[in-house]
């Protein structure tokens, strides 16, 4: 545990690892023995150095999803590829006034991306307060889901499950299938939330119980919003507090249809729902916690802010060389990612305005690096209050509207759908802020 702008030295290895899910045993991916890896609590001004191994028996790197530190050299660079059996000495400095939060780490190599995660490669980032919320306990919630074959590894995706973005039948939270929380009545939980899938969409429920989304993403709202039903994309996380309520709940996902492939009988993606974990609350009453304190001063609002220019980015799935035998090219603005090319020039200091349109029949969730998307418009529909987030969502056949501050961190990284076989398809940018 660091204090604030402390050094903490991290090792970090991956390695085929066996794992019992549900009364199976079964061979996956885990970091330092485990699916998902060990939780990394970090805060604002800390630096940390990482040693990665990669005993994978293939080439891969680690990518901080969300956290607001340097792409480049041994930071966040997602360029760095660490071959079978090496180690990468990885260094992050996070700024003194880094956003509080749930964030999480996952591998980046284009092409494997989705086969990495897919196999058990995730775990969670906590940017902590400096005075953690008076709650009677926190729980890291780490969401994924996984499909094995008869042998007990990890099912390989066919190519049709590549272009729908590849689903597994077992959705696990913290690599468990199905596991009991147990809660007194009148606790206050705070539960950090993280999707960590592939493809699949979560639509959360914890019917019977008050739940009280704190934020998505990167910090807080400045009041806490009381909500049915959280929806998380692929990337995305939630800060939830809840109020246990004596008897059973079940944290569940709803079915979610993210689309089709568009041609003529061609598959559609039809996200079953799962029960996720069960919620025992029971036994005598939680002693009393103080009340939250207040979010920290109004949040900067960049829809009041001047634009200093607007840019829009179409995304796309068409058929190549001759329909869905031959695949599916997944672009952005007409072209699939190609390592050497910088597609998008950004001078620092900029607040840019883009409008990211799909005009494909699924939906795709979009990711930028680094700079945070402030939501202004979801398909046609202003969004209220400020809502920062790094994954956003962008609906077939529709647009979202967000504004990016260009400050602070300068440097080459990428965009993408966070479908992860999109991306491996293709469906990335770079992007270099100078
Ligand atoms: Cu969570 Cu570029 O990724
Ligand atoms: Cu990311
Ligand atoms: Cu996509």
């Amino acid at each position: 545990r660091a204090s604030s702008g402390g050094r903490l030295d991290l090792e970090l290895s991956a390695a085929v690892t066996t794992a019992t899910v549900g009364d199976r045993q079964v061979r996956v991916l885990g970091f330092e023995g485990g699916m998902p890896g060990p939780t990394l609590r970090v805060r604002a001004g800390d630096r940390i150095s990482l040693r990665y191994r990669n005993d994978l028996g293939a080439t891969t790197n680690l990518h901080t999803h969300g956290l607001e530190v340097s792409p480049e050299r041994n930071s966040d660079n997602v360029f760095v590829m660490i071959p079978a059996g090496g180690t990468f000495d990885y260094a992050y400095e996070l700024g003194d006034d880094h956003p509080t939060g749930v964030f999480w780490y996952h591998p980046h190599h284009h092409g494997t991306t989705a086969e990495q995660l897919f196999a058990g490669l995730y775990g969670a980032i906590v940017v902590e307060e400096p005075e953690p919320l008076p709650v009677a306990r926190e729980r890291v919630l780490v969401i994924a889901d996984i499909a094995f074959d008869a042998n007990g590894d990890v099912a390989a995706a066919t190519r049709v499950e590549r272009m729908l973005g590849r689903e597994g039948d077992l959705v696990l939270v913290n690599g468990q299938l199905l596991p009991t929380m147990v809660a007194a009545p009148g606790a206050r939980e705070r539960w950090r939330i993280v999707n960590a899938c592939t493809s699949r969409y979560l639509r959360l429920r914890l019917d019977g119980q008050r739940m009280h989304l704190l934020g998505i993403d990167a910090g807080r709202f400045p009041e806490p919003r009381e909500v049915d039903e959280i929806v998380l994309l692929p990337g995305n996380r939630a800060d939830v507090l809840v109020e246990a309520t004596a008897g059973e709940a079940v944290l569940q996902t709803l079915p979610f249809d993210r689309g089709s492939m568009g041609m003529m009988g061609a598959p559609r993606s039809a996200t079953t729902g799962a029960d996720l974990a069960r919620f025992v609350v029971s036994g005598d009453a939680a002693a009393s916690v103080a009340p939250l304190p207040a979010a920290s001063a109004a949040p900067r609002d960049l829809r009041d802010e001047e634009v200093t220019g607007r840019r829009t980015l179409t995304l796309a799935m068409g058929a190549m060389g001759g329909g869905m035998g031959q695949g599916m090219g997944f672009t952005i603005d007409g072209r699939t990612f190609a390592e050497g090319r910088t597609d998008i020039e950004q001078p620092a200091g900029t607040i840019e305005e883009w409008t990211i349109e799909n005009t494909s029949t699924m939906d795709h969730p979009f990711h930028l690096h680094v700079w945070p998307m402030q939501l202004v418009e979801v398909d046609g529909k202003p969004v209220t209050g400020v809502d920062r987030r790094d994954v956003v969502p962008v609906p077939a056949g529709g647009r979202v509207v967000v504004r990016i501050a260009f400050e602070g961190i300068t440097g080459r990284t990428v965009y993408h759908c966070h479908i992860l076989d999109h991306e491996d398809l293709g469906m990335m940018g770079a992007i270099r802020v100078a």
